[in-house]
């Protein structure tokens, strides 16, 4: 889009205070199309005559500034008057928010440097055929908003007396403009609301309002108030040990609303920030605190859902709540670890871990293709992938299984939606990472040396160590395999020639046979047979179960052995055991922070320990979605959805569901791109009833026998 714009900033330094931008026109003419194109060094609010000009919260999303920065193009028709005023309010968001808050970096004292501006214009197309563009430029003006700060980590602070009426002249800002791209991602967006569940009055005398959800957003607020009366609230995810409000764990987060009221009845939710919470803490609010003048507004990448799980038991049917609530609370426009400490970024190896199963409960095609090109923009000139991404960490070494997102990701997308596009879009980038890992291994055909994050969060960890006992050369080995031999599928859809990766693959394969012989942890047992490398398959997953059986059924894995581990199970033999770790409430298990009353998934095995105390202050998120990668064994093994590589986008299924009889029954369905795909299994009196519902062709496997079944409804008995 050509508007002949320039960029423009404030004319002066407005430090922490928001400048909002204005524009006024009148129309003396009839207007048949209005068009207002808009993207910021920063999020921006636009409002036209009062209003919101879109749904649209937080835009231009969060990208790989430097090199893509979203526009956006609202059709602003219907909402014109004869005068005009565009008001656009803008705060440093992602892109000079002090990010990340443990660290600080000369990248990072770079990005929070960054000024904040606007580029953009109105197009205006009139009834008598005639057009006219209004371009930022200096003839458009700005002032002080009300808006006093506004950061990602640290939260808000509003003044509503303060009417910005002092309008100066913008400056003209000199700024690419080749980075800018149309918008790209899903739209970020109000998408649901919650209300407030009780008012608690702590033990610490604190008044706390408890929405019995964590989710990711805002509160919006309504109250009645003088001018100078003053509200003030903090976040928080849990309550201590002893029913008080609890923020440590959101670090150097600040995390708080500050707002000033002005006179009479208000209604107010921060617009340039988010916070993931379940709990507010209320230190300042005139007159009463009524819960009805609080809702929770949930903010989250505009994605359609698309999978179903249900089953017999109520626990089990929270763990799945909470594997949709991790997700929605955690896709707000970039894949992050999670949504309340001084973090929130777009961590590779979490969205690995966690991509199948985001994909079959919601259609995040669009979503993780923009983030991908993004990875693509901020690889490294090494080819090396960031932990990262849009990489804020530019000094921290590419670890294994988190870099291999950039081969992994693209390669679920591809197999769930069925398109090859992405897999054309990311090519060079999946290459290149393969590359950069031959390049810059110790030996030949293993990748050692290094840094990694190891099996993240394992339980068979060191004292002291986040990184579980598994050794970090076979890790990082398995994923170089695992890695190459996507390249090659992926070149294979794309008809290209791979043969150097295969050979590649053939080698590696052969060097992690000679170098690891036996498999010490579980988590190495469970990837040397997910990914093909055990020599006996069969052999290492039964030494996988005694080992599970012999430590009285506990799981030890961390991030990379976790999504595999039920499946290596079911798939060997040990279906029953899959199900005794699934189902187990005692900790370790994922039932048990369910028993500990969350309502997302824990970072930490033992987020709230067993005697209940909390893990520790310095890493211990609540709304952590990795551990939610079981959801893809509940569709793929429990359900028996199973998505073949043959038929990408779910063309052809095999259904082959897998129950136990501790449960009564179990549902799970996943609207694919082909049609709608439904499998649940009942023990009744009479026997095991399996009810299927197709809308693809699909080959069901049941009691051993296998039938071809054009889409339809079917009713088998087991
Ligand atoms: C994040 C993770 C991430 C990890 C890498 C943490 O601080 O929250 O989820 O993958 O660091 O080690």
């Amino acid at each position: 889009m050509n508007l002949q714009s320039k960029w423009i900033t404030a004319s002066g330094d407005t430090k922490d205070v928001c400048p909002v931008f204005r524009k006024v026109w009148n129309s003396s003419k009839p207007v048949v199309k209005a068009e207002l194109c808009l993207t910021a060094l920063g999020v921006y609010e636009a409002k036209l005559n009062g209003k919101r000009v879109s749904n649209y919260v937080l835009a231009p999303g969060w990208t790989a500034y430097d090199k893509r920065l979203q526009y956006q193009v609202y059709d602003i028709t219907e909402m014109l008057q004869e005068e005009n005023e565009l008001r656009v309010t803008v705060g440093r968001g992602w892109f000079s928010s002090q990010m990340p808050g443990w660290t600080v970096s000369e990248d990072r004292i770079r990005r929070a440097a960054r000024p904040r501006g606007i580029w953009g214009g109105i197009r205006l197309f009139f009834a008598d055929g005639e057009e006219q563009i209004l371009p930022t430029d200096d003839s458009w003006s700005w002032d002080y908003s009300e808006v006093r700060f506004s950061e990602i980590y640290d939260g808000e602070t509003v003044d509503a007396r303060i009417r910005p009426e002092d309008w100066k002249a913008a400056e003209l800002l000199e700024w690419p403009q080749e980075i800018l791209i149309p918008q790209e991602g899903e739209e970020i967006c109000e998408m649901e609301r919650v209300s407030v569940r009780q008012i608690l009055h702590t033990p610490a005398g604190e008044t706390v309002l408890d929405f019995g959800q964590e989710v990711t957003g805002y509160v919006e607020f309504t109250v009645d108030a003088k001018a100078g009366d003053r509200v003030r609230i903090l976040h928080g995810e849990v309550l201590d040990q002893n029913g008080n409000f609890y923020n440590g764990n959101y670090r150097s987060a600040k995390a708080e609303i500050n707002y000033t009221c002005r006179d009479g009845v208000q209604t107010y939710h921060p617009s340039l920030t988010y916070f993931g919470f379940r709990y507010l803490k209320i230190e300042e609010f005139p007159g009463e605190v009524r819960p009805e003048q609080f809702s929770a507004v949930v903010v989250y990448s505009n994605i359609r859902r698309t999978g179903g799980l249900k089953c017999s038991d109520p626990m089990v049917n929270q763990l799945f709540s909470n594997i949709f609530w991790g997700q929605k609370g955690n896709f707000l426009d970039v894949p992050t670890d999670c949504p309340q400490r001084d973090e929130r970024l777009g961590w590779t190896g979490d969205a690995q871990v966690f991509i199948k199963t985001a994909s079959y409960n919601y259609d995040v095609d669009k979503f993780f293709r923009k983030w991908l090109k993004d990875m693509a923009a901020d690889q490294r000139a090494d080819g090396g992938i960031g932990q990262v991404i849009p990489d804020y960490l530019p000094e921290g070494a590419p670890s294994a299984a988190w870099g291999d997102a950039a081969v992994i990701c693209p390669w679920q997308i591809y197999l769930t939606y069925g398109d090859r596009e992405v897999l054309e879009d990311q090519f060079e980038c999946m290459k290149k990472w393969v590359d950069y890992i031959t390049d810059s291994t110790r030996d030949p055909y293993l990748w050692t040396g290094g840094e990694h994050f190891g099996d993240w969060l394992g339980l068979d960890a060191p004292s002291g160590s986040y990184k579980g006992s598994t050794r970090e050369d076979f890790i990082a080995t398995v994923f170089y395999a695992h890695s190459a031999e996507l390249v090659v599928k992926a070149a294979r859809v794309l008809g290209k020639d791979a043969g150097e990766y295969e050979a590649l693959y053939e080698n590696i394969v052969k060097a992690f046979r000679k170098a690891f012989p036996e498999y010490l942890t579980q988590t190495e047992h469970v990837l040397a047979v997910h990914f093909h490398l055990a020599e006996d398959p069969q052999k290492a997953a039964d030494a996988l179960a005694d080992m599970i059986e012999k430590d009285g059924c506990r799981i030890r894995t961390g991030f990379v052995g976790t999504p595999y581990i039920l499946h290596v199970l079911s798939e060997y033999g040990h279906n029953d055991l899959a199900y005794t770790l699934f189902l187990r409430k005692k900790y370790p298990s994922w039932l048990f922070s369910v028993e500990q009353g969350a309502t997302t998934v824990w970072e930490h095995w033992d987020g709230i320990m067993e005697n209940g105390e909390f893990w520790s202050e310095d890493m211990n998120s609540f709304n952590h979605y990795a551990y939610g990668s079981v959801a893809d064994w509940v569709y793929e093994k429990a359900a028996g959805i199973c998505l073949q590589e043959e038929y990408p986008g779910f063309e052809k299924v095999v259904i082959r569901p897998m129950p136990d009889e501790r449960l009564e029954w179990l549902e799970a369905s996943i609207d694919t791109r082909s049609g709608k795909i439904t499998s649940k299994w009942t023990h009744t009196p009479e026997g095991l009833r399996y009810e299927i519902r197709t809308e693809v062709p699909a080959v069901i496997e049941i009691g051993g026998k296998r039938i071809e079944a054009a889409p339809g409804d079917y009713t088998f008995w087991g």
